[in-house]
């Protein structure tokens, strides 16, 4: 469910005509429904009810401080990969106590800055950075609590590139070596196991491989209580995916119905890291055709966002729903919709078929709340847009537009140079 609906042939978010919007800031923009983006957090989060559980918002789907301040009202913690995004919680009112920090590259001064902090725990994902995290914690005279990253060799069915429990990814630590990594671990002063984590990948539309991964968790996690390891914290990562075009992933219901019944049996609290499947839906971006071209064998639908705004249509070719913020015909056409960027994989969608766009009419490209924004750069020299909210009949500026002296906002010129 979500609220960018037609009312009268014109696309709406929540009470807000969006060519309202378009009319005053400009396009490109990011434009979130607060009404949805509180809907998903509380459906996902009360789908767990009955169990003792800590929802963290994956930070790396989308990490505006307004949206991340909503979900820390609403009671979220947060899953972190680098320091930025713990700077930007903590900002946003998260308490460091709600924070778990995964990534296979954390830093020394990210690591220093973390236990300072004093997380929730990292999750580890190698042995080295096992032993990095006790030296960090012995100079600062802190204890690290921990858990171990592991990797179970589940395939979760969705693209390679977003698939991350396999022995091939560079992810976790391989479930056999896990026991060996525990015992380590406890040999540690200055470490302190709390948890057993893992995380299989990215837009999973099916529950088996998530119920794969946590019958090997929870053989692992007795194996570890045999060792008179007790594991107070399971965390079993994101991943669910969302509906982009006809895909039916499981419901956050469903998804939590097969979980619960495999943990109900063991006294942990579980930790979720969903992110997608949070904000995809609850984010649109919004162009404007600049113009019309055909070749001879291609009709092209050019517009003002390309793949620097959005880059998962080049990068993964993955697929983005275009609807035209004003139906004006019933009329449709086969085209590219590309952007202004000199690369030939510069495109939001290829090969189809969308109403008959003209120059200047303003296109929604769907489902962009997740890994939109975040994932966007300035390549070409490009102004990175602005996000707005809506709620109820009134739009907000969570991010400004930037302007041409942002683009130099960093750069030096050497006194040499001059
Ligand atoms: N936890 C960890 C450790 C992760 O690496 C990720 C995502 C998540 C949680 C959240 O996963 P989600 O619930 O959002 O699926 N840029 C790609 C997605 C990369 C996902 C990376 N890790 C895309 O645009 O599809």
């Amino acid at each position: 469910m979500h609220h960018f609906q037609y009312q009268d042939n014109i696309l709406y978010c929540e009470n807000v005509p969006i060519p309202n919007i378009a009319a005053e800031v400009g396009t490109p923009f990011y434009l979130y429904s607060h009404a949805t983006l509180k809907h998903h957090f509380l459906t996902f989060d009360s789908a767990f009810d009955g169990i003792d559980r800590l929802v963290c918002f994956s930070v790396k789907a989308n990490n505006n401080i307004a949206i991340l301040k909503l979900f820390a009202s609403l009671g979220s913690g947060l899953d972190i990969v680098s320091g930025g995004e713990l700077y930007k919680g903590l900002k946003a009112g998260f308490s460091a106590d709600k924070i778990i920090y995964s990534g296979v590259g954390k830093r020394i001064d990210e690591i220093d800055f973390a236990l300072k902090m004093g997380i929730l725990m990292f999750n580890i994902e190698s042995m080295e950075e096992l032993e990095v995290i006790n030296e960090r914690a012995a100079i600062l005279n802190k204890k690290a609590s921990i858990s171990f990253r592991v990797n179970p060799d589940v395939d979760p069915k969705t693209h390679p590139y977003i698939s991350t429990g396999l022995k091939k990814n560079k992810f976790g630590i391989n479930i056999e070596k896990a026991i060996e990594g525990y015992k380590r671990a406890k040999e540690l002063q200055h470490i302190e196991i709390i948890g057993l984590d893992c995380h299989i990948g990215s837009q999973i539309t099916e529950i088996k491989p998530f119920e794969d991964a946590i019958i090997s968790l929870k053989s692992l996690y007795n194996e570890l209580k045999n060792i008179d390891i007790n594991i107070k914290y399971l965390d079993i990562g994101g991943g669910l995916g969302i509906p982009y075009s006809d895909e039916s992933p499981p419901l956050p219901s469903d998804y939590a119905k097969a979980i619960k019944q495999h943990i109900k049996d063991i006294p942990v609290k579980l930790i979720l890291e969903p992110g997608r499947v949070i904000v995809g839906n609850s984010g649109i971006l919004v162009c404007k055709v600049l113009y019309r071209k055909s070749s001879e064998v291609k009709e092209f639908v050019i517009v003002d966002a390309g793949m620097n705004d959005l880059i998962r249509p080049s990068l993964y070719k993955a697929y983005h729903e275009i609807k035209p913020v004003i139906k004006n015909n019933n009329k449709e056409i086969v085209v590219d919709i590309v952007g202004p960027i000199c690369e030939t994989g510069d495109f939001l969608a290829c090969d189809r078929k969308v109403a008959d766009l003209k120059k200047g009419d303003l296109i929604a490209v769907m489902s962009s709340g997740a890994y939109g924004y975040a994932m966007c750069s300035n390549y070409c020299a490009r102004l990175k847009l602005p996000e707005l909210i809506v709620s109820g009949n009134q739009f907000h500026v969570i991010r400004t537009r930037e302007i041409y002296e942002d683009l130099l906002k960093n750069e030096l010129i050497p006194q040499f140079m001059l």
